[in-house]
């Protein structure tokens, strides 16, 4: 939902904005400007509409001079996609960029006018450029004018704010969404998310909710947005270990390609140091916490299915859990037994619908959880207790490794919350799965999934049906399948098929099926077996089960190894992935950042 970025230092800012645009691209590609300050010390505003290859052509023979300069890429939610709309805005000296909503944008437009000023845009964000103007004119003190604006506004915001009399300040401001400062030598960057700025620092200061700083070069200084400028202080700071690469393509053709093949690294780093002939999680020995009566997972997208995960590990270790869809938990009464935990998952652990849930269990008394894949993010600020994967950045828009990595930590949850000696069969499949995905991958040829990608791409309708842990298999690679293909696509519990679904079923429709869960196999195939005698076609995702060709109750099937269950979901998911990648492709869609989705969802 929008990304922003700002600097203050000694380098040309533009092309460092304009690289770190293009690394939070995946966060709304609907437009993109900068503003800085040109060679004649004056502060310019360039816009374009589109993604940032566009702004990159319009500024590629423009001279920034060193100092402060700041950056947007937007995600429409207020007003269409023109040239008006996208930001910077500019008010007389003041220029900023907003990731965020300001929810009482009419009210402020109505007090603007009494004042003479009408907006040119239809924006939210162009409000509080003016009313930060108005409060400029009175003292001329650039970060306390913001300040006092902000007084004025109810939403939420993270702003990056430039003044034409003061060209090495940066003042940046943090109310709900994420606003991370990048703490370099002589030099201070400020964005959205962290792989912005990573091939040029790594330490790094997530801002608090209700906080303001005031950056020039390397100097900070921090405070809350009640305080005043003079007790403001410089803000601690952390080293994060993300690789930059991680934030390159590579000699790929697209982020999501490369992130499938990183799903094992994905899964042994967030495994390393917490597994070894036991599942440590030092995290919770640390709390010595009892075992909860009941577990809630609240997530969204992807990070709802790995819940699905979750919560099928817990209850095979004895623990009571469910999961929910975060934006219905967050307005549900919470009907939760006392000592309840209540674990939400996120990727980003920016997701505005997760962050809402969670707040709303800690207000009604229940331990939250974080399992965030962000270092420093609100989930990991906001939960009693945090548990990271390690999954390393993630571009693309559709989830890929990290949710490999999600899946893997919730398998060692449930096995350190389990009964005192855990399973070894279990330990042994969860030791081993990052190496086995790692050999299956390599072993998929792109030729072996040619015809499978090309009978997809005729099909008239595909569907995904699974039963126990092929049931969140199912759900997964149907959303894939749509996010990246734009093609109906749906999961299906296989023994729900007849309710309904099944009527969808033709020559022409084909129903994809993962079959790692041993236990409800047999009755997995005798769903299958009904949408083949309706003339549907059924690719299998699965390994070999009896003598092949001897009953044949599937069309074509791709191979798993014969692999205990808690390794082949790892499998199946990254088939799903391919499949859904290698579909998009074929169809020529924008993979990374496909139409209307952003990465993080950062508003209700
Ligand atoms: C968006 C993305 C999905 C993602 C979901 C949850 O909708 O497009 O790929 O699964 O948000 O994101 P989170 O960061 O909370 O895991």
């Amino acid at each position: 939902m929008c990304g922003i970025m700002g600097y203050s230092g000694l380098r040309p800012p533009l092309p460092l904005l304009v690289s770190g645009l293009e690394r939070l691209e995946y966060r709304g590609y609907d437009s993109s400007g900068v503003a800085f300050f040109d060679d004649f010390g004056a502060l310019s505003v360039v816009r374009a509409v589109g993604k940032v290859g566009m702004l990159k052509d319009l500024v590629s023979d423009r001279v920034a001079q060193p100092g402060a300069a700041i950056g947007h890429i937007r995600w429409a939610t207020h007003g269409g996609v023109t040239l008006e709309n996208a930001h910077p805005h500019q008010s007389g000296p003041i220029v900023l960029v907003h990731n965020g909503i300001v929810e009482n944008d009419q009210a402020l437009r109505i007090h603007l006018r009494s004042c003479g000023i009408e907006c040119l845009s239809e924006t939210d964000s162009e409000v509080l450029s003016h009313l930060i103007r108005l409060e400029y004119e009175k003292d001329g003190v650039f970060p306390e004018a913001v300040r006092r604006a902000l007084g004025h506004v109810e939403g939420s915001y993270a702003l990056a704010i430039l003044c034409q009399n003061d060209p090495a300040d940066l003042v940046v401001v943090r109310n709900g969404p994420p606003l991370i400062l990048g703490l370099g030598a002589g030099e201070t960057f400020a964005a959205s998310d962290i792989p912005a700025f990573l091939h040029f620092t790594r330490q790094v200061h997530p801002m608090d909710n209700g906080t303001i700083a005031l950056i020039r070069h390397d100097e900070v200084r921090a405070g809350r947005l009640e305080q005043s400028l003079q007790d403001w202080t410089p803000p601690p700071s952390m080293t994060i270990s993300w690789d930059p690469v991680f934030a390159e393509k590579g000699t790929y053709r697209h982020f999501m390609e490369k992130e499938i093949f990183e799903a094992p690294r994905a899964m042994m780093d967030t495994l390393s140091d917490r597994l070894s002939v036991s599942p440590v999680l030092p995290e919770l020995d640390r709390l010595a916490l009892g075992i909860p009566p009941v577990v809630a997972f609240v997530a969204c997208g992807t990070s709802w299915h790995a819940g699905l995960f979750g919560r099928a590990f817990l209850e095979q270790a004895g623990i009571p859990a469910f999961v929910e869809i975060a934006s219905e938990f967050r307005y549900r009464k919470l009907l939760l037994p006392k000592g309840s935990w209540v674990i939400g998952i996120s990727q980003s652990g920016e997701t505005a619908d997760t962050i809402g849930a969670i707040e709303a269990s800690r207000r009604a008394g229940f331990f939250t959880v974080g399992i965030a894949n962000v270092p420093g993010s609100t989930l990991e600020r906001e939960c009693d207790l945090c548990l990271l994967t390690h999954a390393g950045p993630e571009i693309g828009v559709a989830s890929t490794k990290a949710f490999q990595a999600q899946v893997s930590l919730l398998m060692m949850l449930s096995l350190a919350l389990g009964e005192a000696s855990p399973r070894p069969d279990l330990l042994d499949a969860l030791l081993r799965a990052p190496h086995r995905l790692e050999l299956f991958l390599e072993s998929l040829s792109a030729e072996s999934l040619d015809a499978r990608v090309e009978r997809l791409r005729q099909s008239r309708l595909v569907m995904f049906a699974g039963r126990g842990l092929d049931y969140p298999l199912a759900l997964e690679g149907a959303l894939k399948f749509k996010e990246i293909t734009y093609r109906p696509a749906d999961g299906y519990p296989g023994g729900e098929l007849k309710h309904g679904p099944i009527a969808l079923i033709e020559p022409g429709v084909t129903v994809v099926a993962p079959l790692v869960d041993r236990s409800l196999r047999a009755k997995e195939i005798s769903n299958l077996r009904e949408i083949r005698a309706r003339g549907g076609y059924v690719l299998a995702i699965g390994p070999a089960i009896g003598k092949e060709g001897h009953e044949i109750w599937y069309d074509d099937r791709i191979g798993l190894p014969d692999d205990p269950p808690w390794s082949g979901v790892f499998q199946a998911a990254g088939v799903l992935q391919l499949l859904a990648y290698r579909v998009a492709s074929a169809l020529g869609n924008d993979v990374d950042q496909p139409r209307n989705l952003a990465k993080s969802v950062t508003v209700e």
